[in-house]
């Protein structure tokens, strides 16, 4: 399907180039924080340097009454900031909450040629992308934001994993997609109290052998939505990503769960406590040795064709692109 390109109503020449002529960035981390919070707010000069994204959040975690200044601490922080080449994003609160048409109007308005990208919560389907889309396009003409402001889809909800594929392609202005482990466990009925990860209960049991005790796995409760995302993703140029990570004493859980999804194609995750930052630079990052195998087969098959033996594995052209998104990643960390 072929969208017609409504999202910017360019006011002069000059005026931005289409969206996917944007510069790829790292994104390892969208580090959340809460921005009602002076001491929060304080911090933030010392976040930027650290974080690929800094998003201040509007949506759950703030409480209703709280919303009001959440979204004028962000807009504080925005104006008293240099980020540099960190990415500035927020969360708004969900298209059927009373602050969403707030949020954007007043955010735009005031900070819009700072801000790089606004996650959308709870999308449902493209309609939801739609209405963000024009509102976004409205506020940029009127405020002559000369940026175009990205859009990024939590997927969330039964109804939104069933329409992942239609989000995916709902417009240009789609930056990428995050999987929200926590919404999506109580709208699908599953029975747990988590934000992310695993569950101890959710295991296969090996098959039994006489005489030997039987062992029992614990699956990846996640594995199918962040297959299902990223597919939707890369088949329309969007990057994805795991979400949050609630238990912050377990450091060990939470880098599996990022490494599972780093391994499956996301290009980082978010990070609610200071102590996830180096956990999802470590892992949002391929390791020395993937780097140098990779290394080996781009040298080994200089136009990328043929078939080669290196270290007793077979390479060919398929191995050669694989060992060319883990050379890029590699190459951006290090510049
Ligand atoms: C994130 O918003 C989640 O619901 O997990
Ligand atoms: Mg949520």
């Amino acid at each position: 399907m072929k969208l017609p390109r409504r999202f910017f109503q360019p006011l002069a020449a000059g005026a931005p180039q289409p969206y996917r002529d944007l510069p790829v960035r790292l994104e390892r981390m969208i580090h959340f924080v809460p921005p009602h919070l002076d001491k929060v707010r304080a911090k933030v000069p010392d976040l930027i340097p650290q974080v690929d994204v800094i998003l201040g959040n509007l949506e759950d975690a703030i409480p209703a009454d709280m919303k009001l200044e959440a979204r004028r601490g962000f807009i504080a922080m925005a104006k008293a900031n240099d980020f540099g080449g960190t990415g500035l994003w927020t969360r708004v609160n969900a298209l059927n909450s009373p602050w969403l048409l707030d949020d954007l109007m007043e955010i735009v308005a005031e900070v819009g040629d700072k801000l790089d990208v606004v996650m959308v919560p709870k999308v449902e389907g493209p309609w939801d992308i739609h209405y963000i889309d024009q509102l976004l396009a409205q506020l940029e003409a009127r405020h002559g934001v000369s940026k175009p402001i990205l859009v990024h889809a939590i997927l969330e909800t039964a109804q939104g994993v069933a329409n992942v594929d239609a989000i995916a392609c709902a417009s240009p202005r789609l930056h990428g997609m995050s999987l929200g482990p926590a919404d999506l466990a109580a709208s699908r009925g599953m029975k747990t109290t988590r934000v992310g990860g695993g569950h101890p209960d959710y295991r296969v049991l090996a098959d039994a052998t006489e005489g030997t005790a039987r062992a029992s796995y614990q699956q990846d409760l996640w594995h199918y939505t962040i297959a299902r995302m990223v597919d939707a993703c890369q088949a329309n140029g969007l990057k994805a990503f795991y979400g949050p990570f609630g238990d912050f004493s377990d450091a060990a859980a939470c880098e599996a769960q990022f490494r599972n999804a780093f391994l499956l194609g996301c290009a980082g995750a978010w990070t609610l406590h200071p102590s996830q930052i180096e956990i999802a630079k470590q892992v949002f990052a391929p390791d020395a040795g993937e780097i140098a195998f990779a290394r080996k087969i781009l040298a080994a098959m200089p136009d990328g064709t043929g078939a080669v033996m290196i270290d007793g594995k077979m390479q060919d052209d398929a191995t050669w692109k694989q060992a060319k998104v883990i050379d890029d990643l590699a190459r951006m960390i290090a510049a």
